[in-house]
């Protein structure tokens, strides 16, 4: 990453790798995403602790303050990757995170997650609006080609939202991870449409077909309605 980096030491401002503000709001209503505040980490702590949250991600313990403070320097310095807190409309806190991790300085690629820790707003649609303006994101302003993420096979909520943004499932991890049973986990793979011609010389997989279309679609609907703050 220093490479990407070294083109941006002057500027101090485009090291801290909190991602711009942006926001989206569709059918009456909105999401933004916006940098963590510090103030707001004992309220995260509090929601990321449970294991209602945490089945679905990596996590099996319980947040301390401190644990996500360090949590917040480190992200606020890292260098391969971008994060927002999840605002949305209704609540004057962050519900969550959403990032783009592993920022690749040369291949143009990165991975994406994204955490609603209030259960309050799950199914509203909050999910699918994130992944709108990160989508955009990675592809307008980090020119990323490729982004991939992992979802739990059962976590229909998560598969559901990345494919709406033209993701695709392009892999399973078999058996991986224990939660009370072993279950599976999906690989989604977002490919660039504009950029997938490039990516397959050898002619594009007719697999990609409907993914790419949804990853337009996404990319057009972002533009019309992202506003950065
Ligand atoms: C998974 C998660 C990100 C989904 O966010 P969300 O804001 O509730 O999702 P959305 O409201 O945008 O819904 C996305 C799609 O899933 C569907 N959906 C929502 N809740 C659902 C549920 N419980 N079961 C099945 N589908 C569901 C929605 O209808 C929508 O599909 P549609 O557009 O075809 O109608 C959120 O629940 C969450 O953060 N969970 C805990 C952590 C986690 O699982 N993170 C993801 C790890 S990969």
């Amino acid at each position: 990453m220093e490479v990407f980096l070294d083109q941006n030491k002057n500027s101090k401002k485009e090291t801290k790798m909190f991602g711009n503000p942006m926001r989206i709001e569709m059918d009456g209503f909105g999401v933004t995403l916006r940098p963590h505040k510090k103030e707001e980490l004992e309220k995260l702590a509090e929601l990321y602790s449970s294991m209602n949250i945490q089945w679905y991600i990596q996590g099996t313990g319980a947040m301390t303050l401190e644990q996500e403070i360090e949590w917040w320097k480190h992200e606020s310095e890292a260098k391969d990757s971008v994060i927002w807190a999840i605002v949305p409309d209704g609540s004057d806190t962050a519900v969550g995170s959403t990032g783009l991790h592993k920022i690749h300085p040369l291949w143009g690629s990165c991975t994406s997650g994204i955490v609603i820790a209030d259960r309050k707003y799950w199914g509203k649609g909050v999910a699918y609006r994130a992944h709108l303006m990160r989508t955009f994101y990675a592809a307008e302003v980090l020119n990323r080609m490729t982004i991939q993420s992992k979802a739990r096979v059962e976590n229909e909520a998560s598969v559901k939202a990345l494919l709406k943004v033209g993701y695709r499932v392009s892999g399973k991890y078999d058996r991986d991870v224990f939660r009370q049973r072993y279950i599976d986990t999906y690989v989604l793979s977002w490919v660039h449409p504009g950029r997938a011609a490039s990516l397959y010389p050898e002619g594009v997989p007719e697999e990609l077909n409907v993914s790419l279309k949804l990853a337009w679609d996404a990319l057009e609907v972002a533009s019309d309605n992202v506003k950065y703050l």
